[in-house]
């Protein structure tokens, strides 16, 4: 691989040191990048070189070469200076706000990007689906739409990309996956973690865009795409495209499928959590949700009548990361078997990262008295961290684990008609204590 730049502009902030470093410090050190130089990019006056060289040091574990410029990223000269240092083609990194992402990128189609610029962008990817496609318009001026990576880190998570294996390269599982067996799905990623300081970020996007119209829809995508017949990046990104844009809400009601919730104080791993809408810089008549649900259909051949049940929740009691597939019930079960009152089950599990089948067999006494058993093993550790394994797609030139722009806006559109209806209303935000399993009445059903 020939030398790399990977400019970061916004480098001074939280995911910089907190997600991004650490993934290229992983890539160094597994030698996928040898001859990476690092350029980070900010306006903050206190920032030189040796305090940018020390981050990167503190938080890569590394130190590859790295320069620090400072720059207001929304400008033209100012980019152009930055662009100026890198030796080849850059990735850009745009650690920023989105508001400040779309200012950055309009500055630069007044900058001379040498050919094979890869851009970087993070969730999330526009508002709405129509500001995601002005977003997309603006950053295909910029640069080939290949060249483009928009970053969702759950697709570097091992056990995200485990559904892969675990669906096609085994022959007992996939025959099940469909309708005619499927009684529902959950996908949850309920955290035992509250606000943790981001309210100037987390509360304009909320549970809802911060997790479901992003990372659980694209774990929903990998469990329902039809068999890819490679994994080469045109396949994979097609397949999973296919399956997001067959999905939409279930039901005609947005109201009926949809529930959000805020938590309140409570004690939390120890800890005494405030309630979100007296965190520092939370603004409490922005109503922001910290907890959502959703009911949604992927309405194909294979799916269609299943209701797939997204959930994301903070400050949870009891940390839940796990798709759980819940399978239909026998056609019969013989008179005289007794005690297999639960249905089957398939668990995916983030973090332990495990895959668990729930099913009834015979257990002590009685044979005829059925007990529920789970058999489980788990996966191995990916060699990187899930920003280094999407880190690794962008310096290989290789957009497979990046989100493409036509998904980007399907990801909108799904969650639209529940977005018009929380802001309209219709459906009452909720309080949990924090700590607590959340609101009653879930709409999961697992
Ligand atoms: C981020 C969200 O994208 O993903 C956070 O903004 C969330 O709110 C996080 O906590 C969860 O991912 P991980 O990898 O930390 O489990």
């Amino acid at each position: 691989m020939t030398d790399q730049t990977l400019i970061i502009l916004g480098a001074s902030g939280d995911l910089t040191a907190r997600l991004l470093l650490p993934g290229v410090g992983a890539l160094i050190k597994a030698g996928h990048v040898p001859g990476l130089t690092l350029i980070g990019a900010a306006l903050d006056e206190d920032w030189d070189d040796a305090r940018w060289q020390q981050r990167v040091r503190d938080s890569a574990g590394q130190t590859p070469p790295s320069r620090w410029i400072r720059a207001d990223v929304t400008r033209a000269d100012d980019l152009r200076t930055v662009l100026g240092a890198a030796e080849g083609p850059p990735a850009i990194f745009f650690a920023l706000p989105p508001a400040v992402t779309a200012r950055a990128c309009a500055a630069l189609l007044d900058v001379d990007l040498p050919e094979g610029t890869r851009l970087v962008l993070e969730k999330p990817f526009g508002t709405s689906a129509e500001s995601a496609a002005e977003l997309n318009a603006l950053l295909t001026r910029l640069v080939p739409e290949d060249r483009i990576h928009r970053v969702d880190h759950f697709l570097g998570k091992s056990t995200v990309l485990n559904i892969l294996g675990v669906r096609f390269a085994n022959r007992i599982f996939e025959p099940l996956l469909n309708s005619t067996h499927v009684a529902s799905v959950d996908i949850v990623f309920d955290e035992n973690l509250g606000l943790e300081n981001r309210a100037g970020y987390y509360d304009r996007a909320g549970a809802l865009a911060d997790m479901i119209q992003s990372h659980l829809l694209q774990i929903l995508g990998i469990l329902t795409m039809e068999p890819p017949i490679s994994l080469d990046t045109g396949e994979f990104r097609d397949r999973k495209a296919d399956a997001l844009r067959a999905t939409r809400l279930w039901g005609e009601d947005p109201a009926a499928c949809s529930r959000r919730a805020r938590y309140t104080a409570g004690d939390l791993s120890g800890r005494h959590l405030p309630g979100y809408a007296d965190e520092p810089g939370v603004d409490p008549s922005r109503e922001t949700e910290t907890l959502a649900e959703l009911v949604l259909t992927v309405d194909t051949w294979r799916w269609a009548g299943v209701p797939f049940r997204l959930r994301s929740g903070k400050a949870i009691g009891n940390s839940r990361k796990e798709a759980v597939i819940t399978f239909k019930r026998p056609p019969r079960v013989p008179d005289g078997l007794t005690g297999c009152d639960e249905p089957d089950r398939l668990r995916i599990t983030f973090g332990p990262d495990r895959i668990a089948l729930d099913f009834n067999i015979n257990g002590p006494g009685d044979p005829f008295e059925l007990d529920p058993v789970s058999l489980s093993a788990e996966f191995g550790a990916g060699e990187l961290p899930p920003y280094g394994e999407v880190l690794r797609g962008v310096f290989e030139d290789d957009p497979t684990l990046s989100i493409r722009a036509d998904v980007a806006e399907q990801c909108w559109r799904i969650v639209e008609p529940v977005t018009a209806a929380w802001r309209a209303g219709a459906v009452p935000l909720l309080d949990y204590p924090a700590g607590s399993a959340g609101p009653e009445d879930s709409l999961l059903t697992s």
